[in-house]
């Protein structure tokens, strides 16, 4: 039901406080994460038999699985990789029962995920799926589900998919390194208690930028080509800013990591090119600054998104956009809301139909 709402998206956009405290709910308890499903899975699969983590999805879901594996890798002390369920079946490598394969996937019935965890199976490996739906095809061929529970996802564009998958990820990445030698037991408390406040960070963050959207949305008026930069999970942020606004506003948007435009795209900088640079990741931050100053000395458009409190960025963007703070490894969830607003803004200022777009639907059951 739409209720009071114009759109799904929208609907969807703002309903991310009670989506995230849905995926959430009992789900951590004394600082504890339990996740029952896994916990069940690893009794009979001992978490010792796996020697590589693959982590594979499409589209969004793909960008939370990039997010989950830069968790991962800071969390587990083995191999995780990230792939395009598209690629993957196709193209991977050996595979044993020494290998788990998580599929990501909303809807639980693209078919690029669903052949992938078929391949995946036949050469052994072990697999889970992260899904929102729990009676889905990917659901019922995978050896254990973790749900996402998020509620049904209307709109074509995926958001409270996006901000609960990482949810779900960061989740499973804690249960995990509870099995393995751990970082430091400071670096998980900090982040189950980050974790535990997403449903608070991200209203605050609604509230933030929802006055400032209108403006901030007028950056991409007239404009055909949008450029968006960041470093480390910054970048993947970005290529999921550029999906959205792809998707919804037609807009030919690219991501780049920031430390690459200068070889290559700077050709494309020219005065008044937007640019929206993301810059949430603190040990990212003065390599951030300099790559912006070399977009503004081509006269580029610059928009920047970066944490409130944080002046880093003040002198050498055109315009910024402040959102709320939380633990690093989470914060492509709080400076998704930016980018999903300014997509639905583009979208609808243009008269789009933004809940379903042009040539897309919202499960492909195609390869
Ligand atoms: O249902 P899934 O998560 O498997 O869907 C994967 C992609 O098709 C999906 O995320 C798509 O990229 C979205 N429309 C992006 O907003």
């Amino acid at each position: 039901l739409l209720n009071d709402y114009d759109h799904f998206m929208l609907k969807e956009i703002l309903e991310q406080p009670s989506s995230l405290k849905s995926t959430l709910n009992n789900r951590i308890k004394n600082k504890q994460v339990y996740l029952p499903e896994a916990e069940l899975f690893f009794r009979e699969h001992p978490y010792q038999q796996f020697r590589k983590i693959d982590i594979i999805g499409n589209g969004t879901s793909y960008h939370s699985g990039i997010i989950g594996k830069s968790i991962m890798d800071k969390l587990l002390s083995f191999p995780v990789e990230v792939s395009l369920s598209s690629e993957f079946t196709y193209e991977h490598g050996k595979l044993s029962e020494q290998h788990l394969v998580i599929v990501v996937s909303q809807s639980g019935e693209t078919a690029d995920s669903l052949t992938a965890i078929k391949e995946a199976k036949a050469n052994g490996a072990k697999t889970i799926a992260i899904t929102n739906n729990k009676r889905s095809n990917i659901a019922r061929q995978a050896d254990c589900i973790i749900p996402m529970n998020a509620g049904p996802e209307q709109a074509v564009a995926a958001t409270k998919a996006y901000t609960s998958q990482i949810t779900v990820l960061s989740l499973l990445a804690i249960h995990l390194c509870k099995k393995t030698e751990e970082p430091s037991p400071n670096f998980i408390k900090e982040l189950i208690e980050a974790v535990q406040t997403l449903p608070e960070i991200v209203k605050q963050t609604l509230v933030m930028t929802e006055d400032a959207i209108d403006s901030f949305a007028q950056v991409t008026n007239d404009q055909t080509n949008l450029f968006l930069i960041g470093r480390g999970l910054d970048y993947v942020l970005a290529l999921e800013g550029a999906l959205k606004l792809q998707e919804v506003a037609y807009l030919h948007a690219n991501a780049y990591a920031a430390g690459e435009v200068k070889h290559g795209t700077m050709a494309l900088i020219t005065p008044g090119v937007p640019v929206i640079a993301l810059a949430t990741q603190p040990h990212l931050k003065d390599k951030m600054v300099s790559n912006i100053r070399e977009l503004k000395t081509r006269d580029g458009y610059v928009v920047g998104i970066t944490n409130v409190g944080d002046d880093a960025l003040t002198d050498v963007v055109d315009e910024i956009m402040y959102i709320p703070e939380t633990h690093p490894l989470i914060m492509p969830i709080v400076a998704a809301i930016p980018l999903q607003l300014l997509a639905y803004y583009s979208g609808t200022v243009r008269g789009y139909n933004v809940d379903r777009p042009r040539n897309l639907a919202k499960s492909l059951t195609v390869e």
